[in-house]
């Protein structure tokens, strides 16, 4: 271990002062409050001494630094794309190839849209549809690629409105907000026949390329002697595009990019950058920042650091589970769900199972989950009433080689004692929300 951070402990008493200073939304917390936070793996790993070497090197200079041609040259060997946009983070990526791309009246489908990806298609006034595979949204199937998009659905959406008003397809690798779940070579080559027959361009959200690549090279037939660089390859030959948060499979704490096969439309991308972004050799990045994710894109692709990635994660889903907390199974690449729809049955989803699952957890122990439910994806409707989400989970992002086993243990034992109390649990109601994302903003307040 190379430096350490000090984690402050709090008394219950002082949790719950701070939960309801945040108005039970505990993106409103001081990162102090929290004992082990686990709210995203985005931004949170630990740097290596190569990305401090590599920083210490940063080139700062407006145009044309070395620090973006090392940049580039990381993300075009490792993704073959040609065109390479720096952005501050995935989120501007995003808005950046919507912008140049989508139309008001479109479709995006994707197996499932992230919440960011959802906000940027519709703040283009076009629809974001998930169309996964129906065991994707079985949180007990062991179906081994429940990221996977249901082809048929994807055929069915074209006919329906027509190739045309379809201006590109994404896929999520890994499913974020399905569970972490990978999605499998086979599902993309054969999205990727249906998008050429339609003429229809086929994107990557590529934030946890390696974590996917992995996992193909677990669980894929025909894959298992490959390495995860050759099988990332594979995946980005098989799109015309990619959006990636570098602060996932980047191991960097920010940086994003977008990377493009066809020049014009990356021309157009560079244009609204300058806008919205800076110069093209640095888009929203310090130069030192560059540099972290230049050679961190190598370090998400190490087998040894991949193996120990994906066991520590199945190894809190057991601590979960033998504790009676139900979770999607299998586990995910970066994160632990645990199933609030399952643990909290008496809580309907109008009440948000999983934002009440979540302060629990803090309450307890001081740890900090983040919900993947209706509040994050439920549809508030004119008359007041709101479309749940299809699933209600608490997310438990595993930062980047961050926390030790001891660490995680002691997770363990937060999640058994809520387990072991979650009957008596009550729910919740929205108090202020704003008109997307609201889950990160909202307040809330206990019903009972
Ligand atoms: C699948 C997925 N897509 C896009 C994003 C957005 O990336 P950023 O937070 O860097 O804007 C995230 C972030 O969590 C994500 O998990």
């Amino acid at each position: 271990m190379h430096s350490v951070e000090q984690i402050d402990f709090s008394t219950l008493e002082e949790r719950q002062h701070a939960l309801e200073r945040a108005r039970y939304n505990l993106f409103g917390l001081k990162a102090h409050e929290v004992i082990i936070d686990l709210l995203t793996d985005s931004g949170t790993g630990a740097l290596s001494t190569r990305q401090w070497a590599g920083m210490m090197q940063g080139d700062e200079s407006y145009a044309g630094s070395r620090s973006y041609e090392r940049f580039r040259e990381s993300v075009t060997a490792i993704t073959g794309f040609p065109e390479v946009i720096p952005t501050h983070q995935g989120r501007a990526a995003e808005s950046i190839l919507f912008s140049v791309k989508v139309r008001r009246g479109d479709v995006v489908p994707s197996n499932t849209h992230f919440d960011t990806t959802r906000a940027n298609v519709e703040h283009q006034g076009a629809e974001a549809r998930d169309l996964l595979i129906p065991e994707g949204r079985d949180t007990q199937s062991e179906h081994p690629f429940k990221g996977n998009m249901d082809v048929g659905a994807l055929e069915e959406t074209i006919a329906e409105v027509g190739a045309p008003r379809v201006p590109l397809v994404m896929m999520t690798v890994t499913n974020n907000s399905g569970g972490g779940q990978p999605v499998s070579m086979e599902n993309l080559r054969e999205i990727r026949s249906i998008c050429d027959r339609h003429g229809i361009p086929l994107m990557l959200d590529a934030c946890r390329f390696a974590e996917n690549a992995w996992f193909i090279k677990q669980r894929e037939p025909g894959y298992a002697e490959a390495a995860p660089l050759d099988i990332a390859r594979e995946m980005f030959a098989l799109v015309d595009g990619a959006t990636m948060s570098a602060k996932k499979d980047g191991m960097s704490n920010i940086g994003g990019f977008l990377g493009l096969h066809d020049p014009e439309v990356a021309s157009a991308a560079r244009n609204l950058l300058i806008l919205t972004e800076g110069f093209p050799t640095y888009g929203g990045m310090a130069g030192y920042d560059l540099e972290a994710v230049a050679q961190g894109l190598w370090e998400a692709l190490d087998e040894d650091y991949l193996r120990y990635r994906i066991r520590s994660t199945a190894y809190l889903a057991e601590l979960a589970e033998a504790a009676g907390m139900a979770t999607v199974r299998p586990p995910g690449g970066h994160a632990v769900y645990l199933d609030a729809a399952r643990v909290l049955p008496h809580i309907p989803p109008g009440q948000y199972p999983a934002q009440v699952l979540a302060c629990a957890l803090y309450l307890q122990g001081g740890v900090r989950g983040v919900e993947i439910g209706s509040i994050m994806f439920g549809k508030p409707q004119p008359d007041g009433t709101e479309i749940p989400a299809a699933m209600e989970l608490v997310r438990l992002a595993i930062p980047r080689r961050t926390y030790t086993q001891s660490h995680i243990d002691y997770v363990g034992e937060v999640i058994a004692a809520v387990a072991a109390q979650a009957d008596q649990l009550a729910g919740l109601r929205i108090v202020e929300q704003a008109p997307w994302l609201r889950h990160f903003t909202a307040a809330l307040a206990p019903l009972a």
